[in-house]
């Protein structure tokens, strides 16, 4: 999901190159990125306003770089959750652990936030939506939402079980309130005047858990408007500070998105063509110069609109980032690490198995911005019946996106900047 409006269209034309060369891609039961994490920066926003006639005036901190680095950066960051329609969304939870590996069977995991709509809990839980004041350059403010899940509330409000439409969104933040006014030295660093401020999800090693229905829009509108993300359901992760300021703006300076603070899309379905396949995909700048088009795994799980589906995103300690979806997922108040595992390995002999893809290490050297590795990444498969290799990134980067436009001129010393520039097409890794 990408987090401007504009970038799909800026970046349809790489899509269609994809389209063109590479084979289709194959079904898995979970799919997981290796490596996940690099060395880096990014830049917050410094400043967010809204101005009469739809204008706003936004800077990216130039001078106040957030460094990055170590496993799973920056999605060791805080995270908030993401969700559009159709869906229903049935459970909730998110976990922590001190450490887990792939497989592990020691320890446990810990709930640290819940909703369950059969008895409307909502521990630690925030529903925001982009649904406050209108300005045309940063759209709707992020405030509570009704419990429908698509209107203004004027108080945080817990979801009744409602199935928000095609297209509709909802957010899912912690319960904790940002404590400081909005500053680049506040706990919430910069935000818009007038949302309702709260910190995402924190933690290296964590889980987001999720029991939901996906069920096809079958809207008479649905049958014939195959655009606009009609039957188009999605589930992702946001670094909070994003829609803090603006998720859809149309200057990318209002965003810390386009600078790499970002985004991973846990299931997502891309189009109406492949409405039943739930796509994952990294939007950073681990090994892509292309925020954009991002790192999307090749293989997909599969989206049953009939049928309620159970499972989520594990961050490992060991940088393995793993999207399954399994009916054995419970959501107790903790987990052990060997229950887990088990639901991972039951998925080995499932559909396509697993379908592994590592990331390449880039090490930005902050004063020379050189990089150890400028391939976009390998991929390999395995399991039961995954012969075929996936095309490992979507290396195709389209240099005038709208996004990458509207990005402000980097400095000599900015390593995200001077990649982009000196790298304007990595040569990606296409298996065909
Ligand atoms: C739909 O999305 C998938 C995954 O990104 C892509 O491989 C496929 O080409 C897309 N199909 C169309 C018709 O755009
Ligand atoms: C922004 O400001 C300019 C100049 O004041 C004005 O012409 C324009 O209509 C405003 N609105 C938008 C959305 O650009
Ligand atoms: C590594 O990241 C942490 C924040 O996670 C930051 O405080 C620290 O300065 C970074 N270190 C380097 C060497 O970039
Ligand atoms: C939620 O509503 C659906 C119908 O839309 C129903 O099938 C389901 O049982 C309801 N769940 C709860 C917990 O009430
Ligand atoms: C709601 O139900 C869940 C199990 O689905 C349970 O863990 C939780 O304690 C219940 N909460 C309340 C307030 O009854
Ligand atoms: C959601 O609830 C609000 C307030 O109760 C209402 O105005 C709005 O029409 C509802 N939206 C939908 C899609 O039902
Ligand atoms: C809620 O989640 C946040 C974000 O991870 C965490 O910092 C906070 O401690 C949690 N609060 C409670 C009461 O568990
Ligand atoms: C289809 O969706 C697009 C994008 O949201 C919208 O502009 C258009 O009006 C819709 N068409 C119909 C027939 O609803
Ligand atoms: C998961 O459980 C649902 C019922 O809750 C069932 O309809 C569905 O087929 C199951 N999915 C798998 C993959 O077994
Ligand atoms: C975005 O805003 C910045 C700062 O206000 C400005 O310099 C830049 O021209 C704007 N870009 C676009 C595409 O409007």
């Amino acid at each position: 999901m990408i987090a401007s409006s504009l970038i799909s269209a800026a970046t349809g034309a790489s899509l269609l190159f994809f389209a063109s060369s590479a084979s289709a891609s194959s079904e898995a039961a979970f799919v997981q990125f290796e490596n996940l994490g690099y060395s880096g920066e990014y830049y917050p926003v410094g400043k967010v306003e809204a101005l009469s006639d739809g204008n706003c005036s936004c800077e990216q901190a130039m001078d106040s770089p957030i460094y990055i680095n170590g496993t799973n950066s920056p999605f060791n960051e805080e995270l908030s959750v993401h969700i559009r329609g159709p869906i229903n969304l049935q459970k909730f939870a998110f976990y922590t652990a001190e450490s887990y590996s792939f497989g592990s069977t020691d320890g446990s995991w810990t709930r640290g936030a819940y909703y369950d709509v059969s008895n409307g809990t909502a521990d630690n839980v925030t529903f925001l939506g982009n649904v406050g004041v209108e300005n045309t350059c940063l759209a709707r403010a992020l405030n509570y939402v009704t419990s429908n899940g698509t209107s203004l509330a004027s108080e945080s409000t817990v979801l009744e079980n409602v199935t928000i439409g095609s297209a509709e969104e909802f957010a899912i933040f912690s319960g904790t309130k940002c404590k400081d006014e909005s500053s680049l030295e506040g706990d919430c660093l910069v935000y818009r005047e007038g949302i309702d401020a709260y910190h995402g999800f924190y933690g290296t090693v964590k889980a987001f858990l999720f029991q939901f229905s996906a069920p096809s829009d079958t809207s008479e509108e649905g049958r014939t408007n195959k655009t606009g993300n009609y039957d188009m359901p999605a589930i992702w992760l946001l670094n909070a500070q994003i829609p803090r300021t603006s998720q859809y703006p149309l200057n990318g300076s209002c965003s810390a998105w386009n600078t790499g603070a970002g985004e991973f899309d846990i299931f997502e379905v891309m189009n109406y063509t492949q409405r039943n396949n739930f796509y994952t995909t990294i939007h950073d700048y681990q090994g892509t110069d292309s925020v954009e088009v991002g790192l999307q795994m090749f293989a997909y799980l599969d989206r049953t609109p009939d049928a309620v589906m159970k499972g989520g995103v594990i961050f490992g300690s060991d940088g393995k980032a793993t999207v399954f979806l399994s009916n054995s997922t419970t959501f107790g108040n903790t987990i052990s690490s060997s229950d887990l595992s088990s639901w991972l390995s039951e998925l080995d002999n499932v559909d396509g198995g697993e379908y592994t893809q590592t990331l390449s290490s880039i090490t930005l050297d902050m004063n020379t911005a050189t990089t150890t590795s400028g391939s976009g990444s390998s991929a390999s498969t395995s399991g039961s019946d995954s012969s075929t290799s996936g095309s490992g990134s979507d290396s195709s980067t389209s240099s005038s996106s709208t996004n990458a436009a509207s990005r402000p001129m980097f400095s000599i010393e900015s390593p995200v900047g001077l990649l982009s520039l000196a790298v304007p097409l990595i040569a990606g890794t296409v298996f065909l």
